[in-house]
């Protein structure tokens, strides 16, 4: 149970609030996107630009971790979630090591950001969570990286176009599973799809929505 960007239904994506409402609604791991800023400090958005979800405007490579920390990230979502702020990569490690897991997305590589392979996961090794932590990237590039720094970290590919619409099915997810490969699913909120996914044995549902995959029957 991987809370997307933490209970993002719920909560604006990948703050506090979102995360430890994901913590309280029982989901294993936060599924977080980090980017480098200007001073090359791994911080948590999803975009790579920050009108959507805070108050600042432009890149967020363009701006120092210092001045990325004065913008709101949760009034965008309401007014009781004005005051949030962004967090740097060690802020969340710190906070919530020993209460769940991570699954820690690269938006980019090194050929975009360079060393971020090796930032990030020296930080899970320096804060003790490499056992309870995924690397996930759309730049495949950067999981070879990953594995030569520490090949204990579970590494994820993602895809989000597959040549045949029938890629993902029970019988070749099992295959893929007898085959020693792990199978997560993004972004699934959809209580039956939940149930489908289950049944097919998937490794991982990352879902917006903790508390629905918490309570179906299945996982009871
Ligand atoms: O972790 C999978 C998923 O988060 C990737 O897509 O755009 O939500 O970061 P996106
Ligand atoms: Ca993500």
């Amino acid at each position: 149970m991987i809370a997307h960007r933490g209970a993002s239904a719920y909560a604006p994506e990948n703050t506090l609030a979102a995360f430890e409402l994901a913590v309280a609604q029982g989901a294993d791991m936060l599924e977080l996107d980090v980017h480098l800023t200007a001073d090359d400090q791994p911080v948590i958005i999803h975009d790579d630009t920050l009108g959507r979800t805070t108050t600042g405007r432009g890149r967020v490579r363009d701006h120092s971790l210092q001045a990325l920390k004065r913008l709101d990230a949760g009034a965008w979502r309401g007014g009781n979630f004005r005051g949030q702020r962004l967090q740097s990569l060690p802020e969340v490690l710190e906070r919530f090591r020993d209460r769940i897991g991570f699954a820690v997305e690269l938006k980019a590589g090194s050929a975009r950001y360079p060393g971020i392979e090796e930032r990030v996961v020296s930080l899970l090794e320096v804060y003790g969570v490499v056992g309870r932590a995924l690397v996930l990237a759309f730049d495949h590039a950067a999981l070879p990286a990953v594995r030569a720094l520490n090949p204990e970290l579970g590494r994820v590919a993602l895809v989000d176009s597959v040549p045949r619409p029938s890629i993902l099915r029970g019988p070749r997810v099992r295959a893929a599973r007898e085959a020693g490969l792990d199978v997560y699913v993004w972004t699934v909120n959809d209580p039956t799809l939940m149930d489908r996914l289950i049944g097919w044995e998937v490794t991982g549902i990352i879902t917006d929505a903790p508390d629905v995959l918490r309570a179906r029957p299945a996982l009871a």
